[in-house]
């Protein structure tokens, strides 16, 4: 019994004495842990669309933007942005027309994490005063009819990821619309610019699509032609399909009926004279 006590506050022993080099220096550091973790948490989850001193991509450059908003706005922002921009806030609004009505994501941060990214953000220094956009980095070699293949799912993506066409539309491809779950891509080339679009598709980081393509990431060829699709596309204006779909099923409608009136055109007649002749030979048997 005594011994075994003695081992077990040995072994106790031994794994403090060796284990305490790992904890200690951690506990040493505590400041710096946020900034790491920061860090960490914007290559994962901002820098698709952000850089720090690189310039603008699909969002502004963040580098200094803590010295630009207050902290309680930013906190806001960088948890709910959807809700601060239905609030109407001025600076949101403001935001999403500069960056060409492409939404910055509500990306489902918990509150220590946008604490650590707003104390990383803070460490990159003072805003540049221009924010030259980031060079291009999506080759102009894709074919538009293969990309078109892809977006419509006549050629399947090479890891599996679902054709685009399930929840987006392009004028250029289907000028009846289809899927309707995400924002029409029609100028979409625009309002990313091709650095902005390059690192969309090479990422997908919008929270709907992110599952879907995380583990089937596009290869870089279906990027280039899906690129390609989007140069083509952004040329055509968006079309707004209701009153064409409404229109086309009005007209059916009015066909359906008049085929039904020409088909059927006796039937109303038939039946009543054969009730007719069955009425006089009743009352001829019965006169
Ligand atoms: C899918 C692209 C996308 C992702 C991912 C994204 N953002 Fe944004 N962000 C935008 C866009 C676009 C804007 C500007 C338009 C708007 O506000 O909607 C923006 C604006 C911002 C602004 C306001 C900048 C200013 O000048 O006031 C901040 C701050 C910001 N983002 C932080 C973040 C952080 C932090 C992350 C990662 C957790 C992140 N964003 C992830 C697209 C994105
Ligand atoms: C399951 C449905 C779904 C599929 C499939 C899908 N998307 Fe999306 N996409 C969305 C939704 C929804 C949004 C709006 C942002 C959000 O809520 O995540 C979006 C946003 C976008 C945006 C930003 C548009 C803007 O104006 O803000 C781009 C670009 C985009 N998708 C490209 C693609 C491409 C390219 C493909 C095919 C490789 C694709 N998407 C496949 C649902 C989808």
């Amino acid at each position: 019994m005594k011994s075994s006590t003695l081992i077990l506050v040995l072994v106790i022993a031994l794994t403090v004495v060796v284990f305490s080099p790992i904890f200690l220096p951690q506990q040493a550091c505590g400041e710096d842990a946020p900034t790491a973790e920061g860090k960490g948490i914007f290559q994962a989850k901002c820098s698709p669309c952000h850089t720090i001193g690189g310039g603008r991509l699909v969002g502004p450059d963040l580098k200094g933007v803590t010295a630009v908003r207050d902290h309680a706005w930013l906190t806001r922002f960088i948890s709910t942005p959807d809700r601060v921009l239905a609030s109407g806030d001025p600076i949101a609004k403001q935001l999403l027309k500069e960056y060409g009505g492409v939404a910055m994501p509500n990306l489902g941060l918990n509150q220590t994490q946008v604490d650590e990214l707003i104390v990383y953000l803070a460490e990159t220094g003072p805003r540049k005063k221009s924010e030259p956009p980031v060079a291009a980095t999506i080759a102009a070699a894709g074919d538009p009819q293969r990309g078109t293949a892809f977006f419509t799912g006549a050629i399947s993506f090479q890891r599996g990821g679902a054709p685009c066409m399930s929840c987006h539309t392009v004028s250029a491809v289907a000028p009846l619309g289809s899927g309707s779950l995400g924002p029409d891509l029609t100028g979409i080339h625009g309002r990313l610019g091709e650095a902005g679009l390059a690192s969309i598709l090479a990422t997908l980081p919008f929270p709907t699509m992110r599952p879907l393509y995380q583990s089937r990431p596009l290869t870089q060829a279906e990027r280039e032609d899906l690129a390609a699709l989007f140069r083509i596309a952004a040329g055509r204006p968006a079309v707004n399909t209701t009153p064409r779909i409404c229109a086309i099923a009005i007209a059916g409608c009015v066909l359906l009926l008049l085929l039904a009136g020409v088909v059927w055109r006796k039937r109303l007649r038939s039946v009543r004279r054969t009730f007719v002749t069955e009425m006089t030979k009743t009352e001829g048997y019965q006169g």
